[in-house]
C-alpha cells in the first residue's frame, strides 16, 4: 500500500479538481493499492496535520466542479521559514506531517510561490510531484498552466458584453484582467475580445501613446474604444520607479491599480466618458472550460505516471503539445513573462492594437 497526500495551494483557479481525479484515477487504473490523503487548506494542513483520508471514488464526479475540493489558502515564500502563530517551525511541521504520515510522495497543485515552497520540501528529503496551476500562466518551464484558458474565456466574455454597452454609450471602457507580473491573461483576452489598446505589465505605457490611438479611432468615426489593462500595468515612469515609491504614489493620488489612473487621465485629455469594469475573482471561479478539463486530466495522468514509477522532485510541464517533466530545481522560482519579442505582440501590433508604447 502506498500513501499519496495532495494539497492545493495559492490562489484557487479552474479544474484543480479535475487535475486531482486525473491523478488518482490513472493510479487507480494501476491495479496497485494506494491509500490517499487530502491535505486542507494548503500547506497549512500540511503543517497543522489537517487532512482528511479520501477514497478513491471521492475524486469521481469532480471533473467539471471549479474551486478545490481541498480548499487552499496563500502561504507566501519568504514567510515559510518563519515560526508560525503557534510558534511552529512550518518546515519542521510539514516534514513530521509527512513522516507520521509515512507518506511516499506528496502532490502539490499551485503556482510560482507554491513550487518554491515544494522545491524546498523536496530539498528536506520529500518526495514531491507538482501541477502548474494558475490563471496567470506565469510559471516558467510550462507553455501552459491550467486554469489559464478557462480564465481567458471568461474575461473574453466580459469584453464581449462591454463591447456592446460601449457602442450604444460612445464610451471609453477599460476592463481590468488580473494579472500583477505578467500579461498573458490581458494579453489573450484582450485580443480574443478584439480590444483596441492593451496595458501590460511588460511593456510599459504612454498615456499620451493612449490618447492618441483613441483620438485616432474617433477620427476614424469610432463612438467607443475598449481599453483591456492588466492588473500590474504601469507607465513608463511607474516603470522607473522602486516599489515602495510606486505604491506611496498611487496612495497618494487614490488610484488602486493603473485602470482608474488611465481612466482619469483620458478623461482630462478627451473629454470622453470614460467606465472601469473589474471582473475580479470571477475569472477564477466557475467550471473549467473544456480545454482546462482536458489538460488538467492529461497533467493529472502523467504526475500519476511519475507517482508508479517513483520519479520525484518533477513538475507536469507543456511542452511543444507534449506533456513533459521538468526538475523542480529547475523552474522554481522562476517567472514567466511575455518576452519583449513574442510574435503575438508584433501580431496584435499588425491588427492595430496599441500597446500604448
Ligand atoms: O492566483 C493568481 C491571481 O488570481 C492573480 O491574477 C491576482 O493578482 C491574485 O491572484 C489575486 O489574489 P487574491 O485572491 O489573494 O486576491
Amino acid at each position: 500500500m502506498r500513501r499519496v497526500g495532495f494539497l492545493t495551494s495559492g490562489g484557487d483557479c479552474q479544474a484543480l479538481n479535475a487535475a486531482m481525479r486525473g491523478v488518482v484515477k490513472c493510479l487507480a487504473n494501476s491495479g496497485e493499492e494506494f491509500e490517499f490523503y487530502g491535505f486542507l487548506n494548503g500547506y497549512m494542513g500540511l503543517i497543522a496535520g489537517n487532512f482528511r483520508i479520501l477514497a478513491a471514488k471521492e475524486f469521481s464526479g469532480i471533473l467539471t466542479r471549479g474551486g478545490t475540493i481541498l480548499g487552499s489558502s496563500r502561504m507566501p515564500f519568504k514567510q515559510i521559514r518563519e515560526p508560525d502563530e503557534e510558534g511552529r517551525d512550518k518546515v519542521e511541521s510539514m516534514k513530521q506531517t509527512y513522516h507520521k504520515l509515512q507518506l511516499d510522495c506528496l502532490v502539490v497543485l499551485g503556482g510560482n510561490g507554491s513550487q518554491k515552497t515544494a522545491n524546498l520540501l523536496r530539498k528536506e528529503g520529500l518526495n514531491i510531484v507538482s501541477l502548474p496551476k494558475t490563471i496567470d500562466n506565469d510559471l516558467w518551464g510550462t507553455e501552459m498552466t491550467f486554469g489559464f484558458q478557462s480564465a481567458v474565456d471568461i474575461a473574453t466574455n466580459v469584453i464581449d458584453c462591454i463591447h456592446t454597452t460601449a457602442d450604444s454609450h460612445g464610451r471609453v471602457f477599460i476592463i481590468e484582467i488580473m494579472g500583477h507580473k505578467a500579461g498573458w491573461l490581458a494579453l489573450n483576452a484582450g485580443m480574443a475580445g478584439g480590444a483596441d489598446i492593451i496595458l501590460l505589465p511588460e511593456i510599459p505605457y504612454d498615456i499620451k501613446k493612449v490618447v492618441a490611438k483613441i483620438e485616432e479611432r474617433a477620427k476614424k468615426g469610432s463612438r467607443f474604444t475598449i481599453i483591456a489593462v492588466a492588473e500590474g500595468a504601469l507607465s513608463k515612469e511607474e516603470a522607473d520607479m522602486k516599489k515602495k515609491d510606486l505604491e506611496a504614489k498611487r496612495k497618494k493620488e487614490g488610484y488602486t491599480s493603473a485602470s482608474y489612473e488611465v481612466a482619469q487621465e483620458i478623461e482630462k485629455k478627451t473629454g470622453m466618458e470614460v467606465r472601469v469594469t473589474v471582473p475580479g475573482h470571477m475569472q477564477r471561479g466557475g467550471a473549467p472550460d473544456a480545454y482546462d478539463r482536458v489538460f488538467a486530466s492529461r497533467l493529472g495522468a502523467e504526475a500519476g505516471q511519475l507517482i508508479l514509477k517513483e520519479k520525484y522532485g518533477y513538475m507536469v510541464a507543456y511542452q511543444n503539445r507534449e506533456i513533459v517533466k521538468m526538475p523542480l530545481d529547475e523552474i522554481a522560482g522562476k517567472l514567466k513573462t511575455i518576452p519583449k519579442d513574442a510574435s503575438i505582440i508584433k501580431e496584435a501590433k499588425m491588427l492595430g492594437v496599441s500597446f500604448g508604447d
